[in-house]
This record gives structure tokens, C-alpha cells and sequence, in this order.
């Protein structure tokens, strides 16, 4: 079974990816974490995330990348929201995406176009959603619980951006597909979101 979970930054998707893998026993991949070390290999290499030769040559960053503990800053959230931009970025990390998704047995991967180009046949697809406000407030939490300094206003203001961004470009862009099943985590406790996704998981497996 293939699991797709998009859905804008800090909605959740993340935890409730790694939550459905464990329940159901499949390997997870964050994709974003992909885009993110490609962002962050562009910025090693003096180069500008806004040129689609330099971010391309980003995307041969060392798998020992990934767990750089730098990825999860806003700072390489924002340049891995444009480096994404870049059609040939995307198609660069296609590959091992998609590798990933087909494994015999499947697998629960979490992103912005999982379900739209990734692997559109998943056979359950959730488009997780939250408002700014909720957003903000819980990514305003971790960066706090790990010591970054930064303002409320501050992270609205860069996920709105990073939003305006991943929604509006011409390839991939952030978008629910249609056969995605939308949970809105605003008003749910982080066991409560898990609790509704794993249910929605099962109705829609059962359907198929
Ligand atoms: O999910 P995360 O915040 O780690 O993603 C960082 C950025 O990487 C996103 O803002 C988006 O621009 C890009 N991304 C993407 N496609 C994915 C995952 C992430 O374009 N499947």
C-alpha cells in the first residue's frame, strides 16, 4: 500500500507520516528533507538557490546530507522552497523518490505532490491542512524547544511566503489531488490528527 501525505508546511504532515508508517509497518520518507539538503548543499556551494544551473548541480549533495541537523531550520526551508522551483531539480530527485514509493510492500512518503505526481496511483492519498495561525503557533514551539531565536510574526510571515510560493509555481505546485481525502489538524491535539489520519487511512483502503 502506497501512502501519499502532502500538504503545506508545519500542517502536521510530517508527524502524521511517521505515525501512519509505524502503525502500519512501512517505510517513510520525507521528501521535503530531499529539498531541503539540495537547498542546503546550493548555499555550500556559494551558489544562488534562484539559479536553476547552480540548484541543479545542488542535487549531487552526499546522502550523509541528510542528517545534517541544519536541514530543519526555516533557513533551509526557505531555500528549499526555491531551489523546488526548478524543473530540473524536481526531475533530478524524481527518481529516487519514486523508487521509494514502488518498493514491493509500499510505502508512506510525505511531501507537496505525492499524491499529484510522485505516485498518483497511491491508493490512499491525505492532503493535510492547517491555518497560519495553528501553523505558525506549533513551528514558533519547536523553535523554541530547540533554542533558535525567532518571532511569532516572523515564522507567519515565512510560511505565508513559502505558501505563496509552493502554490503558485508552474511545476508541481502544492495542490490537493482529487482523490485526496483533506484533514484539517488546526484544531486537533497531535494524537487526536494521528488518531483521525489512521482511520482515514483504513476507510479509504477499504474502498479500494
Ligand atoms: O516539507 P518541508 O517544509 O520540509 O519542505 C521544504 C520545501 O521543499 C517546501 O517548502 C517545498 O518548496 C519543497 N518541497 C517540494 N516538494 C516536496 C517536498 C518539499 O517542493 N515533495
Amino acid at each position: 500500500m502506497i501512502i501519499a501525505v502532502d500538504g503545506p508546511t508545519a500542517s502536521g504532515k510530517g508527524t502524521i507520516a511517521k505515525a501512519l508508517a509505524a502503525h502500519f509497518g512501512l517505510p517513510h520518507l520525507d521528501t521535503g528533507l530531499l529539498y531541503r539538503a539540495v537547498g542546503r548543499q546550493c548555499a555550500l556551494n556559494g551558489g544562488n538557490p534562484d539559479d536553476p544551473a547552480d540548484a541543479l548541480a545542488a542535487c549531487a549533495f552526499a546522502d550523509g546530507l541528510l542528517a545534517d541537523p541544519e536541514l530543519r531550520s526555516e533557513a533551509s526551508g526557505g531555500l528549499a522552497s526555491r531551489v523546488s522551483i526548478h524543473p530540473p531539480v524536481r526531475q533530478a530527485l524524481y527518481e529516487r523518490q519514486r523508487a521509494f514509493a514502488t518498493q514491493p510492500g509500499g510505502a508512506v512518503l510525505d511531501g507537496r505532490d505525492i499524491g499529484t505526481v510522485i505516485a498518483p496511483e497511491a491508493e490512499v492519498k491525505l492532503f493535510v491542512i492547517a491555518s497560519v495561525a495553528a501553523r505558525a503557533e506549533r513551528r514558533f514551539r519547536e523553535m523554541q524547544e530547540q533554542g533558535r531565536a525567532t518571532s511569532l510574526d516572523d515564522i507567519a510571515a515565512d510560511l505565508e511566503a513559502r505558501d505563496r510560493r509552493d502554490a503558485t509555481r508552474a511545476t508541481a505546485p502544492l495542490l490537493a489531488a482529487e482523490d485526496a481525502v483533506v484533514l484539517d489538524t488546526s484544531l486537533l491535539t497531535r494524537d487526536e490528527a494521528i488518531a483521525r489520519a489512521i482511520a482515514l487511512v483504513e476507510l479509504q483502503a477499504a474502498k479500494r
